[in-house]
């Protein structure tokens, strides 16, 4: 169920040749041309990408000429460099949302498709783990939750949390970093938070009917974005490189490592997703302090099982399964992934 018009189809094309063209212009008449649009259409369709922060040069007997676009999150920007099949093909664009997370499940409730994704310039109300709070400055960040309808057991659908920390730390270090995964689904750059994952669940007891994949992740929000309290713990792309992130960039290679992380665990099962999973952990082999709803275990992160559950070997010798809760790394490791 796309939400794009047909003039934003049409505006993706124009800008899809003015694109073709780099600095080369492009006459009015070759355009009208080829969209099928009269001069007074394309003339319409041209002042509403500049409204949208395009920079459109026209010039009389030359044509037009595309000199730079907005850093924006919409399908004009993402979907010329996503290279999916079905994730992110329709884009639900917001400026501003309480949680992307909340308008995807009620999207997903009123039977938007697999592969769907709501993303948003700002969350007011964002959620993070544990009933917290995800801080959602507007223009800085990647806030979006995906819609997946896998068909799947719903016992098994925590795993897509690992399935999406996998594509994150990938995509990050293709980014230059060495990001690592704290288990469950937190991402690190040197020790401090990047991002984050939030999964939920609509499903009956034998099937799932669909899960919101929601991600937040930290490109360009600079230490005074973060509150107090965070800024000892929490970092962003760009402070750990030292550039600013183009973000539609960003959210297409993500996008492009979550499907083929999917398409992975969807055919071969979740062994390929936990093998790398462990590779890319900061959190296995650490003296871990780990903090469940119903109580605090200390002991070494020995491993995952094959559900995605944490194994700790407490002090006392004995070997707990941790299904949800927060890790304390007593000491942080480096992992193991190239
Ligand atoms: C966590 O680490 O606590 C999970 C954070 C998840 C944040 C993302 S931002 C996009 C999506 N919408 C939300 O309200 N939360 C998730």
């Amino acid at each position: 169920m796309p939400v794009e018009s047909t003039e934003q189809t049409q505006e993706e094309l124009i800008l899809g040749f003015l694109s073709e063209s780099g600095s080369d212009y492009t006459s009015g008449e070759a355009l009208s041309g080829k969209l099928g649009l009269s001069r007074a259409a394309l003339w319409k369709r041209m002042e509403a990408l500049r409204t949208q922060g395009y920079r459109i040069e026209a010039v009389p007997s030359r044509g037009y000429r595309l000199v730079s676009v907005p850093d924006r999150l919409t399908s004009l920007e993402v979907s010329p460099l996503l290279s999916t099949r079905e994730l992110g093909r329709a884009i639900h664009h917001h400026d501003s949302v309480g949680s992307t997370n909340e308008v995807a499940f009620r999207l997903a409730q009123d039977g938007a498709e697999h592969g769907e994704v709501v993303v948003a310039e700002q969350q007011t109300a964002g959620k993070g783990r544990r009933g917290r709070v995800w801080v959602s400055p507007p223009g800085l960040n990647l806030y979006f939750s995906a819609i997946l309808r896998p068909e799947l057991p719903p016992q098994r659908a925590p795993e897509l949390t690992l399935v999406a920390a996998v594509a994150l730390a990938e995509t990050l270090r293709d980014w230059g970093t060495d990001a690592a995964i704290k288990w469950p689904n937190d991402v690190h750059l040197d020790g401090l938070k990047v991002a984050g994952i939030l999964t939920e669940l609509s499903a009956e007891p034998e099937r799932v009917h669909f899960v919101v994949v929601g991600v937040g992740v930290n490109l360009n929000s600079r230490t005074e974005h973060f509150p107090e309290e965070l800024r000892s713990m929490a970092t962003s792309l760009s402070l750990a490189t030292g550039k600013p992130v183009p973000r539609a960039r960003f959210a297409a290679a993500l996008w492009t490592r979550l499907e083929e992380w999917l398409d992975r665990y969807l055919e071969d099962g979740f062994d390929a997703v936990r093998a790398r999973w462990k590779a890319l952990s900061s959190t296995l082999g650490q003296d871990v302090l780990v903090r469940t709803d119903r109580q605090e275990l200390r002991g070494v992160a020995e491993d995952i099982d094959p559900s995605g559950a944490l194994l700790v070997r407490t002090v006392g010798g004995s070997l707990e399964r941790v299904l949800a809760g927060d890790v304390e790394q007593l000491r942080p490791r480096k992992p193991r992934a190239g």
